[in-house]
């Protein structure tokens, strides 16, 4: 990203200009993925995507998180050290969608991985499951390219109800909620792992059914 921040005293400018790239690698992250949904629609009669969404961070959480991390706030932190400025969440019917998405996506020529985090396979304490991706994808202005980061998150509906619930919980608490409370939902993240992998298997079931129908 050079020719960012050599300039003084420019920090608004900047910002808004740092803003609007983000919000460009956002969209075509997002069009990448519909048009995949789309193509996958078209090919196979099946949408692996059930909805997209996503959001450019606040102002107020980029400052919170910078903080929170220890550093000074800057424009040059926030781009080193932020991934999640602009974020999409992807929710998906199935686990194989998730992987089929990921590979997808992770495989195109100006998409780059940067890390992935596999909650998953690895769930979190808390039961939290979901698919992480950090991605940079270049952005085309007038005059330079530039790239900007992304943050990816793939998920089933399933992990998808209980990540909300659980959100809604920590921040009615504060991160504290009484501990028969974490424990239930520790339970609540077994039985939608549970969950996701019967629907899974009966999914298969059904399309391997059709599949020798069609062949009789
Ligand atoms: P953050 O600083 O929160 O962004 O976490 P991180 O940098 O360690 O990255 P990670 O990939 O673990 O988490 C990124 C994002 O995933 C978070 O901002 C949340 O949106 C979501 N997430 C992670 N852990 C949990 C969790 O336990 N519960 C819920 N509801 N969401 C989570
Ligand atoms: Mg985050």
């Amino acid at each position: 990203m050079d020719g960012f921040f050599t300039e003084q005293g420019n920090d608004v400018d900047n910002w808004t200009e740092l803003m609007l790239i983000y919000n460009a690698a956002l969209k075509q992250i997002e069009t990448k993925i519909e048009i995949l949904n789309e193509e996958f629609q078209h090919v196979h009669s099946y949408n692996p995507i059930e909805h997209i969404k996503s959001r450019v961070k606040t102002p107020e959480s980029i400052v919170k998180k910078l903080k929170r991390q220890g550093r000074e706030v800057n424009l040059e932190n926030m781009v080193e050290y932020v991934n999640d400025i602009a974020g999409i969440r992807v929710i998906c019917s199935f686990t194989s969608d998730i992987y089929t998405i990921a590979e997808i996506i992770g495989k195109q020529k100006d998409v780059k991985v940067i890390s992935i985090k596999d909650y998953l396979v690895n769930p979190k304490p808390s039961g939290y499951m979901s698919y992480h991706m950090i991605v940079s994808t270049p952005v085309y202005l007038s005059d330079r390219t530039v790239d900007a980061k992304v943050e990816i998150q793939i998920r089933t509906v399933a992990q998808d109800f209980w990540a909300s619930l659980e959100h809604k919980m920590n921040y009615k608490f504060e991160g504290n909620a009484p501990a028969h409370m974490k424990k239930e939902l520790v339970e609540c993240a077994e039985i939608v792992a549970k969950l996701d992998e019967t629907m899974l298997q009966l999914n298969e079931e059904v399309q391997n059914y059709s599949t020798s129908a069609k062949e009789n």
